[in-house]
């Protein structure tokens, strides 16, 4: 007998929903939500339940209330935004993880889970060659992941400055200018306004073509200020793909003792080809680095990295300390000293799983496959006169516009969606509005590109 049909017998609410997620990545389905909010309120948004329902029932009703409003990032065809397709070995270990149930907040609640962190960190540092005494923590995405490290950097720069944050707290503190892009990623300043800092505290540096910073800009505003400095840098623009000057910033940085962090929440993948080395050269060289799990790498959501050289910086800006929390000598590493969580999921086990069903080998494919697609859709639309093309097509992110013009921008998109079972999005980037494409899901290559780009050039007449 299976594992699943022994469950199944004891559990008709597991075989339901292990019966209908594994047709459903199986059979066609829309790419975009088929019911507007009211609709789906109708089915969600129930009286509170005062009575129990058989949770086979409850299954059935989930499905019912959630399929009409999913929207299909699982789908080769899906370019929106930038996002991963959760791949199946993930899922699967997902499944496995709530089964299991585990607390992963320290080695004794879960030594499993403690040590598949272990390991994926371990694989991580090998993979985007960072340094190997890193420390990592695994959190729910990038902007957690820049969370934990500002938070170390913050305490980092303000021991420099022989100021104690962890007792003295942050009202009395030493002013920190936090250097960073106009227009890096919107997580960034989030992030900064949970560690206390608001906008008198950023220097904003002014962003080039492909919406990095300025370096010389930075280098002016640096030298115009002392005291304690972080600078955030960008491996991998939102919009462009692009990719701040990494030797230099690395050398600002040092010279004027500033942490260096880097949001790399899909871009930090570059590392992993070798004819991309030029775009995070000197890369290694920072302080700290945010990365998604569940982007490039198609783990199941939460899944991101916060990577900080100096481990002990991480472990004193994050752990959790308490006297029931039973620590013994030869345990193993407890995941809360590097993340804001104490009572947490097990993410190590899909990450685990995922990295160990790719190989090496899978993560360079599918980075390589993605860039490859839009470097082929920029060679395909560069021929054709209604389209410009907005960014320097360095990774796996194209920025075009159709006509030069907002309006028949957002036509195409439309209609892209509507007619071509394509789910694509437009955003406004340095004023203009641009349709993004983003190459990123576990199944987009060559061909799915030939389809689209097909598509736009017969739209864009
Ligand atoms: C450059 C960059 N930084 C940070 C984030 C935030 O990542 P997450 O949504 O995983 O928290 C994103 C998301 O797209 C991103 O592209």
């Amino acid at each position: 007998m299976t594992i699943m049909s022994t469950i199944g017998t004891c559990n008709p609410a597991l075989t339901a929903a292990y019966d209908y997620a594994v047709q459903y990545r199986q059979r066609p389905r829309a790419l975009d939500a088929t019911q507007n909010a009211a609709e789906l309120r109708r089915k969600f948004c129930l009286p509170t339940p005062e009575t129990g329902r058989d949770g086979r029932a409850v299954i059935d009703d989930l499905i019912a209330a959630a399929e009409p409003g999913l929207v299909a990032n699982t789908n080769p065809n899906f370019f929106a935004w930038v996002m991963g397709g959760s791949d199946t070995t993930g899922v699967a270990a997902d499944w496995l993880t709530s089964m299991w149930g585990q607390n992963a907040g320290i080695f004794q609640t879960s030594p499993a889970a403690a040590i598949a962190e272990e390991a994926v960190s371990t694989w991580l540092l090998d993979l985007l060659d960072l340094p190997r005494e890193s420390s990592v923590g695994l959190v729910t995405g990038a902007t957690m992941a820049g969370f934990v490290g500002l938070a170390a950097a913050r305490g980092a720069v303000l021991a420099r400055a022989e100021y104690d944050i962890e007792r003295q707290g942050l009202q009395a503190a030493p002013l920190i200018h936090v250097f960073l892009c106009d227009d890096a990623h919107a997580t960034n300043f989030a992030a900064l306004r949970y560690l206390g800092f608001g906008e008198a505290n950023f220097v904003r540096i002014p962003a080039n073509t492909q919406g990095t910073m300025q370096t010389d800009r930075l280098a002016e505003a640096m030298r115009a200020r002392s005291g304690p400095k972080i600078v955030i840098a960008t491996a991998g623009h939102i919009n462009s793909g692009g990719f701040d000057d990494f030797p230099a910033l690395g050398w600002l940085c040092r010279s004027h003792d500033a942490w260096l962090h880097v949001d790399g929440a899909f871009g930090l993948w570059a590392r992993v080809l070798p004819e991309k080395a030029h775009l995070t050269a000197a890369v290694e060289a920072a302080d700290s680095w945010s990365v998604d799990g569940h982007k490039w790498l198609q783990i199941p959501y939460d899944s991101g990295f916060a990577i900080v050289k100096n481990a002990e910086a991480h472990r004193r800006a994050m752990d959790i300390s308490a006297n029931y929390l039973n620590r013994n000598p030869d345990d193993g590493r407890n995941p809360t000293e590097f993340n804001p969580e104490l009572s947490r999921r097990a993410r190590g086990f899909a990450a685990w799983a995922v990295i160990r069903s790719l190989g090496r080998e899978g993560v360079i494919e599918t980075v390589r496959r993605h860039c490859a697609c839009a470097s082929e859709l920029r060679h395909r639309l560069a021929a054709v006169p209604a389209i410009q093309i907005r960014n320097r097509v360095d990774l796996n992110q194209i920025v075009l516009r159709v006509h030069d013009c907002d309006q028949a921008t957002r036509l195409m998109a439309d209609r892209l969606n509507a007619d071509f079972n394509t789910f694509v999005r437009t955003a406004v980037w340095r004023g203009e509005t641009v349709l993004r494409i983003s190459a990123i899901e576990k199944d987009t290559d060559l061909s799915t590109i030939a389809k689209l780009a097909d598509n736009i050039e017969r739209l864009a007449g």
